[in-house]
């Protein structure tokens, strides 16, 4: 919708004022807004008046660290590129830089903790990073070879370098109970899966239950669900005939095949694996293989090469299956935004997974955790699983805060949770959902269920957007900008916004969606709305859970 030119509004927050340069402008934004929505004369507030306005950012302090935001952090640039931003930076924050994406928090921390405690050498594995995988181990082996001539810096973090010696890998999260980290695995029960897309879909989407209790594991809405997988048994047994190795050839006291299906990474295969090629080749194949474990690609198919490829690429090879077993990365769980209340059902908790399948050279590539949760998992089996509390991702603390939820695809998960909490809660804050995905008629996650939450006003508003119903495409994005004007009334009256799905392009496209919005119906110029959309994130008005 195209917006007529409006008069300018004077700034309505004085210099005088108790705040930084960003807080005046996030405020001069908002009451701009309000102005452009109501149309008539405002009196300016006077600066304490204008305080009271801003929950969390109190007057003078300046809200920003400097390491939230940091570009050499930004997920949506490749490693390349981040590890240039950082450099003259101090050791941890390169660390920081290589890690794959923003505080997914897979590994157990998040990416500056994660960066701290290699750093203090209070944490040695340095292939935690799931979403950064090979590219980001490399970077952190390199850094982390730079530790000891690393000179002690004031930007350091405060955490004390205790010794040299490397603590044990286990020693991250001492206190933390039982199921509250990946460390302290409880065993859940996998009660059942139901298919979310209809036939004829593109996706595959899976609505999956656990039981917890005979775990007595809790959690709250926003917090994510740790899963521990196993690999598919027929890959298992395809790399077993590869290697030319018995099934039941003992590694640690258990069979290989058991190994490989619940103890090591089957995916990418890992610099070590190709190292170990190296030493059991000759000739031509060594210097590949010697290529390959340096991140060179010399037959230019390094990014498809599996464990089982790799063995295949290195035929007659024989690899002493214990070497080749310690070559490996061991299984890394994973992490699935949490889709239900538990002031619903105490004891249950429900996820939306996708499962990832893809084909590569004839042979289709499954996604180790999405797959096992929605072919492998048999009901009633006991699965080792956590959960990860949410850091800054939360409903308000007051029930009656209006709240916009962006969830596309998957993204729908933690806001079906939020849902189910305000209606069990009776909370009045109105609740608006923008969900999208491909096709209404196939994907439309929990239409029912929303249906009767709308047809009970717990559900104020629902904005679709299909991607492929029309020629053109229509994601969240779009819908958004339509209804701008509304949008931001919503937020003018002090609603949290929430995003959660895809990382890499949708969260986004979201956010410069919403900075248009912003200078469209609130704020006057793109830098003011830049400045208000990033006063909303550090005053926890604007959360993201995306991956
Ligand atoms: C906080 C958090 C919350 C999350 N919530 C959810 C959720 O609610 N629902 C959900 O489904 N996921 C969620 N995820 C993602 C989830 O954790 C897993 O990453 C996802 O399920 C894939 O894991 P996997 O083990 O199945 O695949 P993996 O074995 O890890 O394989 C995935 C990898 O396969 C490769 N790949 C995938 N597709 C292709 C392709 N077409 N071509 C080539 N390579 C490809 C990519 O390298 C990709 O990284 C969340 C992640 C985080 C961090
Ligand atoms: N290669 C991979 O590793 C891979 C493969 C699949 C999914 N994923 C990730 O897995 C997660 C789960 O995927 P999902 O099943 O939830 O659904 P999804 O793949 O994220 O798709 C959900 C909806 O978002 C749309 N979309 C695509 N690009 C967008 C953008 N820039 N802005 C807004 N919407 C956009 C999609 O449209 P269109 O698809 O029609 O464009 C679709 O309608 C996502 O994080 C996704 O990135 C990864």
């Amino acid at each position: 919708m195209s917006m007529a030119p409006r008069p300018p509004v004077p700034d309505l927050i004085p210099e005088s004022a108790p705040f930084s340069p960003e807080q005046r402008t996030w405020l001069n934004g908002f009451f701009a807004g309000l102005v452009s929505l109501e149309n008539g004369a405002i009196t300016p507030l006077s600066p304490d008046e204008s305080a009271a306005l801003m929950p969390g950012a109190p007057a003078g302090r300046d809200t920003g660290d400097a390491d939230e935001g940091a570009p050499w952090h930004d997920q949506t640039l490749p490693l390349r590129e981040r590890m240039k931003l950082a450099e003259g930076r101090p050791l941890p924050r390169r660390l920081m830089a290589a890690m794959g994406q923003q505080d997914c928090g897979q590994c157990g921390y998040d990416c500056k903790d994660y960066a701290n405690a290699l750093f203090a050498r209070s944490e040695e594995r340095l292939n935690l990073c799931v979403p950064g995988g090979k590219e980001t181990a490399r970077m952190l082996k390199t850094l982390y070879s730079e530790l000891d001539a690393a000179p002690a810096s004031p930007a350091a973090p405060a955490v004390s370098v205790k010794s040299a010696a490397p603590a044990p890998a286990l020693a991250v999260v001492p206190s933390v109970p039982p199921g509250r980290s990946r460390d302290h695995p409880v065993e859940g029960i996998f009660l059942a899966r139901t298919r979310l897309n209809k036939p004829g879909s593109e996706k595959e989407t899976w609505h999956i239950e656990f039981d917890l209790a005979e775990s007595k594991l809790d959690y709250a809405v926003g917090d994510s669900f740790g899963v521990f997988p196993a690999n598919d048994g027929a890959l298992a047994d395809a790399v077993i005939a590869a290697l030319a190795a018995p099934a039941d050839f003992p590694i640690g006291g258990r069979a290989l095949r058991d190994v490989l299906v619940d103890g090591v990474s089957l995916g990418a295969a890992p610099d070590m694996l190709f190292q170990l090629f190296s030493y059991i080749t000759g000739g031509e194949r060594r210097q590949k293989a010697r290529a390959l474990a340096n991140g060179d690609d010399p037959d230019g198919d390094a990014a498809t090469l599996d464990v089982l490829a790799a063995i295949e690429k290195f035929p007659g090879a024989r690899p002493d299956p214990e070497a080749f077993v310690e070559a490996l990365d061991p299984l890394q769980p994973r992490l699935y935004s949490i889709a239900s209340s538990p002031k619903v059902e105490r004891s249950r908790v429900a996820l939306c997974v996708d499962a990832v399948r893809y084909p590569i050279g004839g042979r289709n590539r499954l996604g180790v955790a999405s797959t096992y949760l929605a072919d492998r998992a048999t009901p009633g089996g006991r699965i080792k699983v956590y959960v990860q509390q949410a850091q800054h991702f939360a409903l308000p603390a007051d029930p009656s805060v209006p709240i916009i939820m962006i969830g596309p695809g998957t993204g729908v998960a933690p806001f079906r949770a939020f849902l189910h909490e305000r209606m069990a809660t009776k909370a009045p804050g109105r609740n608006w959902l923008f969900f999208g995905h491909q096709r209404s008629n196939y994907d439309f996650f929990y239409e029912d269920e929303l249906a009767g939450m709308k047809a009970k006003h717990v559900l104020t508003r629902l904005t679709l957007a299909w991607s492929r119903d029309a020629g053109h495409k229509i994601y969240v994005q779009d819908r958004m900008r339509e209804v701008g004007r509304d949008l931001w009334a919503w937020l003018a009256e002090g609603a949290h916004l929430y995003v959660c799905g895809d990382a890499k392009r949708m969260a986004k496209d979201v956010e410069r969606a919403l900075i248009d919005i912003v200078a469209a119906h609130g704020v006057r110029t793109t830098d003011e709305a830049i400045a208000f959309v990033a006063s909303l994130k550090n005053s926890g008005r604007y959360q993201q859970d995306v991956y």
